[in-house]
């Protein structure tokens, strides 16, 4: 009797080089762990290797679990959707699955001291992000990115910082899938030197003036492209681009071709971002004072959601912002002529939101394009303080050091 064909015949043959050394660490692993052959070993690997990338590609669709009512739909524009309510609502229940195009947000931060606009607590921040991470990626479209702008923290009492948006970071790339597409920092100029105690006071640490930014996707290849955020040439290169260059081997051993010589309209930024976030005056303060309504105290600037919409979205298409606070997000995706959905749990700061859409049509940041400066280090060459540093990292709080005032 003829065998019967097998359902899922293994017809194809895979030939790997392996240099001799990787041959026997490959065998005797896949021995030890008791598999017959390397195929067996092999298929094994691929599949935890899937399973851990993908555990949350088919996200149940059990908004029940999350007890959540749908939010409610509070302002719409020509192109935006303005909700009121829980984030999670919207990404378990009001929103398609695929749909979104670019996930731009800034959480409420992991605070050790908390704010007015309701922080999470450092320890438990991933937990309590988890449930949005899984809506999140339910929403986004295959293609799409999820930015996420997130401050850092330090830990109470003590000079040392909270590791809880690094753990986002893992947690979201480990149990999520989320490819880490790269990591921005967000250098915020006018950052005041604190916490006093250990900036000012004790001068054991610098000032923290820098937010990071993850871009995240869904598979390593997101749409996206740099020629959309290019900044200008600085002198020096322009100079290069006229008078020409002569193509040579860097120290650093990159060879650097004549295409180095190329006019491309502009240079490739750096992945930090250099922006003063200042802007105490202007039409939407203006309508929250006037209203008596709260200005939201953790906007971003317009120009760091314009920089990600910019870069990782076309016209048309769909923006969501699950932590609005005071709609940034939705008012320059509507300049830029993408769609967008914004929500936030706080009334009053969708009422204050309401200042961007109203009259006249919602406006990107003025162009500001001056340079920052920022010195390279040890530009004072050390000279100022040459005392022995302390011992006891500076746990004494020297009343003589108490009195200075910072500088
Ligand atoms: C850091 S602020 C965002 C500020 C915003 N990027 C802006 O420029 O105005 C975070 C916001 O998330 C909101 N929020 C916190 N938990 C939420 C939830 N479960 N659903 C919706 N919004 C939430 C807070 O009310 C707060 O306004």
């Amino acid at each position: 009797m003829a065998r019967p064909k097998k359902q899922n015949p293994r017809s194809r043959l895979v030939n790997f080089r392996l240099t001799e050394a990787e041959f026997d660490s490959i065998e005797s692993e896949a021995s030890a762990a008791g598999f017959e052959s390397l195929s067996d070993y092999l298929r094994y690997l691929h599949e935890q290797h899937a399973t851990t990338a993908y555990k949350h590609k088919g996200v149940k669709e059990n908004a029940v679990l999350y007890g959540v009512p749908e939010p409610s739909l509070y302002r719409k524009t020509e192109r935006g959707k303005l909700y009121h309510g829980d984030a999670l609502g919207l990404l378990h229940k009001t929103l398609e699955p695929d749909s979104v195009d670019l996930i731009m947000t800034s959480p409420p931060f992991g605070l050790v001291r908390k704010k007015s606009y309701g922080n999470e607590d450092a320890d438990q921040y991933v937990e309590w992000f988890r449930p949005f991470a899984e809506g999140m990626r339910r929403v986004l479209k295959q293609k799409g990115s999820l930015v996420i702008d997130i401050g850092g923290s330090w830990k109470k009492g003590i000079p040392t910082r909270s590791l809880y948006h690094f753990e986002l970071l893992i947690t979201l790339c480990r149990d999520y899938g989320f490819h880490l597409c790269q990591e921005y920092y967000w250098w915020n100029p006018a950052k005041l030197p604190t916490p006093a105690e250990w900036v000012n006071i004790r001068r054991i640490r610098v000032k923290d003036a820098v937010n990071c930014i993850w871009w995240l996707s869904q598979t390593p290849w997101p749409k996206a492209s740099n020629k959309r955020v290019l900044a200008p040439y600085s002198e020096s290169m322009k100079s290069l681009l006229k008078n020409g260059y002569t193509p040579k081997l860097r120290p650093s051993g990159h060879d650097i071709s004549d295409k180095f010589g190329k006019d491309n309209g502009g240079s490739v930024p750096p992945n930090l971002l250099a922006l003063a976030n200042t802007e105490s005056n202007g039409a939407y303060q203006d309508y929250c004072r006037a209203n008596h309504l709260p200005v939201h105290p953790a906007r971003f600037p317009g120009r760091i959601p314009e920089y990600f919409i910019r870069m990782l979205t076309d016209k048309g298409d769909l923006v969501l912002d699950p932590f609005a606070g005071s709609c940034v997000t939705g008012e320059i995706s509507e300049s830029l002529e993408r769609n967008w959905i914004c929500i936030d749990l706080d009334e009053m700061y969708l009422k204050g939101a309401l200042a961007r859409f109203v009259g006249i049509k919602p406006q990107l940041p003025k162009v500001d394009s001056t340079p920052y400066q920022i010195y390279p280090p040890c530009s004072m060459n050390g000279a100022l303080d040459d005392s022995l540093l302390p011992e006891d990292g500076g746990v004494k709080r020297s009343v003589e050091k108490s009195r200075q005032t910072f500088r």
